[in-house]
């Protein structure tokens, strides 16, 4: 009896509904080649909800994802939404998932595929052989602190409030996962934070020191100022494996890591919450790129990152390891291929379509499927 896994796609905005139509074609061709099922929902997220219903997450809608045993995201936001009250932004739908799920840790590989060590911006042999691991708390933070909001004083002039906070459970329970991540990889935790400025900082290092100290110390753990980890990330990215840090340092690094790699077009995520008695954890799968309105609905899109993402649910919701095995190799093919999409684009190899590149995946594991 083939296994049923329960999916919800949310598409979402933008380039999200392109990127996600090839995930569709890599999960037909699982259904045909392996014994699974996915049984699969598909849902409104972000501007595409605000505009069907006025929320850019219902309540039907979450509940939906908190049934599934994984959830794909595609991207939220998008110009035309700047005008939504700011509760109501595409962005705040997707803050609400998170935290509704409990998805505390977000996991953002950043890793450099031979073929591409030439398209990222620094010279191929400062990132050749990248692999890092960016471990982002997610749930926490500045996201969601108290107080916050925008007031208007007795003068006139107004004040903006937000609030970086962190409990010892928040810290604790992210450098887990970071530390578990690196006992399966080069065995090394940097914890990144603005210590020599912020009080969450300095409890958010003595957290992770304490908990290295007592439960892990087989793994070698380092601490850096968010400062120097991105001019470090920059300089020797490859000195990097795991890194735990907060919210927000977490989202700016990613952004400045996936660079490294080429293109943020390839950088996949996963974000999880904590496992229940049996073992089952809520999860979002999402590409780190967002929606890229300027290409949107033009077919250029690169899916590769929403593909990896899927690999992702594979091995950490799905029980599917090798099947994740099989598309990051066969992504590694179409590269070495010499397939690129625009945004990785380089002189010499063939520029294709966002669908062209599925289709191009879809025959990579044609061929994988043969050849075993
Ligand atoms: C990300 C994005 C989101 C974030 C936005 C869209 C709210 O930048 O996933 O990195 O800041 O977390
Ligand atoms: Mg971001």
């Amino acid at each position: 009896m083939p296994e049923t896994k329960k999916m919800l796609i949310l598409a979402g905005d933008g380039i999200g509904p392109e990127v996600m139509g090839e995930v569709r074609r890599v999960m037909d061709w699982l259904e045909k080649s392996r014994s699974v099922i996915f049984e699969v929902e598909e849902d409104k997220v972000g501007g595409a909800a605000f505009d069907a219903h006025g929320d850019p997450l219902t309540d039907d809608t979450l509940a939906k994802a908190k049934a599934a045993d994984a959830v794909l995201l595609g991207a939220v936001g998008g110009p035309q939404w700047d005008d939504a009250p700011f509760d109501k932004r595409p962005e705040a739908g997707l803050l609400r998932l998170r935290k509704e799920l409990g998805l505390f840790a977000n996991l953002r590989p950043a890793l450099v595929f031979e073929a591409l060590a030439e398209a990222s911006t620094l010279r191929a042999e400062v990132v050749a052989g990248l692999d890092i691991m960016i471990v982002r708390e997610l749930t926490g933070g500045i996201y969601f602190g108290d107080p916050r909001g925008v007031e208007t004083l007795a003068d006139g002039s107004r004040r903006g409030v937000n609030t970086e906070v962190y409990s010892t459970t928040e810290i604790q329970r992210l450098a887990r996962v970071g530390f578990d991540l690196a006992r399966r990889r080069k065995g090394r935790v940097c914890s990144v934070d603005k210590a020599n400025v912020l009080e969450s900082s300095i409890l958010w290092r003595e957290e992770v020191q304490k908990l290295g100290d007592s439960e892990y110390p087989d793994v070698e753990l380092s601490h850096m100022y968010v400062d120097n980890c991105a001019m470090q990330m920059i300089r020797n990215p490859s000195d990097f494996d795991v890194i735990i840090t907060t919210n927000l340092f977490g989202d700016i690094l990613s952004d400045e890591a996936s660079m490294l790699t080429g293109s943020l077009g390839m950088l996949p995520s996963a974000c999880l919450g904590a496992p229940d008695g049996a073992g089952r954890r809520a999860a979002v799968y999402e590409p780190v790129h967002g929606s890229a309105p300027d290409i949107a609905g033009m077919g250029m899109a690169n899916p590769l990152a929403a593909l990896l993402s899927f690999a992702m649910a594979l091995r950490y919701s799905l029980d599917m390891a090798g099947e994740a095995e099989l598309i990051e190799r066969a992504t590694e093919k179409v590269l070495d291929g010499g397939l690129r999409t625009a945004d990785i684009m380089q002189p010499g190899k063939a520029k294709v379509s966002t669908s062209v590149m599925g289709e191009s995946i879809i025959r990579a594991l044609d061929k994988d499927e043969q050849a075993a």
